[in-house]
């Protein structure tokens, strides 16, 4: 069930206005900074590329790792000379901050840079319209980073347009927060207890994306692969049911879900990697560490031998599902030993590709108060021994294509006139030269080449899908 609270606009807010977003942070953020626009667009508020010809300016914070609070202060000290040169024109900017950093240290921001208007955290950006109602009474700021009783999802309009450019390619929140608490972690924290929104609004979303264009959906969680949701047959529906019915929207040819976790990756969603030609063959599955000591300290909830049987399971259900993965080095207590135990697991496995990142204390949680904090330089040289391996894995597994005749969504042009940039299953980006009439259609590409961070191919044959 769905209701707007957007109230229509009146005669006095139908004045167009700039607004200015700065997103930081994961796909869910650029998702959310996406709804809070077409939460706005009723009262006039309209994107602009520059925060100066903004009359309102958002900027979604992100906390998961360093010196998050220092980045948002110094970026809010640029806005702040924005907004007083806007001042002296005679212009009013209203100036917002989003996100996890405003739901973490909302109270300390508004101490720190009193010339923000509006701090609000991801759960209450459906409150968004009131408190640019009364932020615009200059009734003094205005701060909501409550986690509300009511779904934010319930409230929001539905996606109006695909995020990306030329609108082919859309992320899609299905679940929220998480109840892991793993060792390290602020989202818990940050975006609460975990929820999934009900299938019907998700479906419903999902056909009005494809309806506006989309091919491809991406659909989101911080454990996407835990959804929930109730389902119009009164039952709770997990990922595979959702992924299933996704599949059956005529026009959308692609279906993909982030991030997902070892724990919850179930039987029902790994043969729906066997009998869903949309569910696409690449997963960003993160394991974090390959040492179960680590592992246990970090409380991921699995051993190092439970990912591995995982994958072979996906291998065994999708014999060409390439992985992804996050991987941290120095979580505390974290040994030599312990770490070549990581180093044997991405050789064992073999990821297509990957992000890795140094243990960052994140105050609040229980590692960061933890004994035996790994020294940075012992961070840093085990970070780049991790980054070698994985850079060779993933130049292999892109040499792996060269040759090989693979489906690509045409997305855009690419730099040079003629050519069109797309993306394979694999999520690599691929050039080709081709007809305009080709974007928006999935075609038969043979790779010729592997460059650092994309391929080049010739077209085999033009495939459109209805
Ligand atoms: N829900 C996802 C992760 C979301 S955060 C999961 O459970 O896998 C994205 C990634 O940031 C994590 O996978 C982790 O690798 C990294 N990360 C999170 N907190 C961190 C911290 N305190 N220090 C370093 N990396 C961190
Ligand atoms: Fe963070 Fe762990 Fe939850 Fe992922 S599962 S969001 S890493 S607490
Ligand atoms: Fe960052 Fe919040 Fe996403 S901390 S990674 S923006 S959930």
């Amino acid at each position: 069930m769905t209701q707007h609270s957007v109230c229509p606009p009146t005669e006095s807010d139908r004045e167009v206005k700039g607004l200015h977003v700065i997103t930081w942070g994961c796909q869910m953020n650029v998702y959310d900074s996406a709804r809070m626009t077409d939460v706005l667009r009723p009262l006039g508020y309209q994107a602009v590329e520059a925060p100066d010809a903004a009359d309102m300016v958002i900027l979604n914070t992100c906390h998961i790792r360093d010196r998050a609070a220092e980045k948002v202060f110094s970026e809010l000290g640029r806005l702040r000379l924005v907004k007083e040169t806007r001042a002296a024109e005679g212009q009013r900017t209203i100036l917002a901050v989003a996100g996890c950093v405003a739901q973490a240290e909302g109270a300390e921001i508004l101490a720190r840079a009193p010339y923000v208007d509006i701090v609000l955290g991801p759960q209450t950006y459906h409150r968004l319209p009131e408190m640019v109602a009364r932020a615009a009474r200059a009734a003094g700021a205005v701060i909501d980073t409550d986690f509300p009783a009511e779904q934010k999802f319930d409230f929001l309009p539905d996606a109006q347009a695909p995020q990306t450019p030329g609108g082919l390619t859309a992320f899609l929140t299905i679940q929220e927060g998480c109840d892991k608490f793993c060792s390290f972690c602020v989202v818990p924290y940050t975006r609460g207890a975990e929820s999934s929104r009900p299938v019907e609004s998700v479906l419903r979303e999902a056909r009005r994306l494809v309806e506006t264009g989309a091919r491809e959906i991406t659909l989101l969680g911080q454990n996407v692969n835990g959804y929930h949701g109730e389902g119009p047959d009164g039952r709770v529906w997990g990922l595979a049911g959702l992924a299933e019915a996704l599949a059956a929207i005529p026009g959308l040819a692609r279906i993909r879900y982030t991030t997902s976790h070892p724990r919850d990756m179930d039987d029902a969603l790994i043969a729906a990697h066997r009998d869903l030609p949309a569910l696409m063959p690449f997963l960003h599955l993160p394991v974090q560490s390959g040492s179960d000591r680590i592992l246990a300290a970090m409380n991921r909830g699995h051993t190092a031998a439970e990912y591995r049987d995982i994958v072979l399971r996906l291998r065994d259900a999708r014999p060409d599902i390439a992985l992804s993965s996050d991987f941290i080095v120095g979580h505390p207590g974290e040994s030599d030993a312990d770490f070549e135990a990581t180093m044997q697991l991405i050789r064992d496995v073999g990821f297509a590709q990957a992000f890795s990142f140094k243990y960052s204390p994140r105050p609040g949680t229980p590692a960061a108060g933890a004994p035996l904090q790994v020294p940075e330089d012992v961070k840093d040289a085990r970070l780049q021994a991790l980054q070698a391996l994985l850079r060779t894995q993933q130049d292999a597994f892109n040499d792996g294509t060269v040759g090989r005749v693979v489906p690509v969504l045409f997305t855009g042009h690419g730099r040079k006139p003629g050519q069109l940039s797309g993306r394979s299953p694999y999520l690599q980006a691929v050039h080709v030269d081709g007809p305009d009439a080709l974007i928006g259609q999935i075609a038969q590409v043979e790779i010729r080449e592997r460059y650092t961070n994309s391929l080049s191919g010739t077209l085999i044959q033009e495939r459109a899908f209805a």
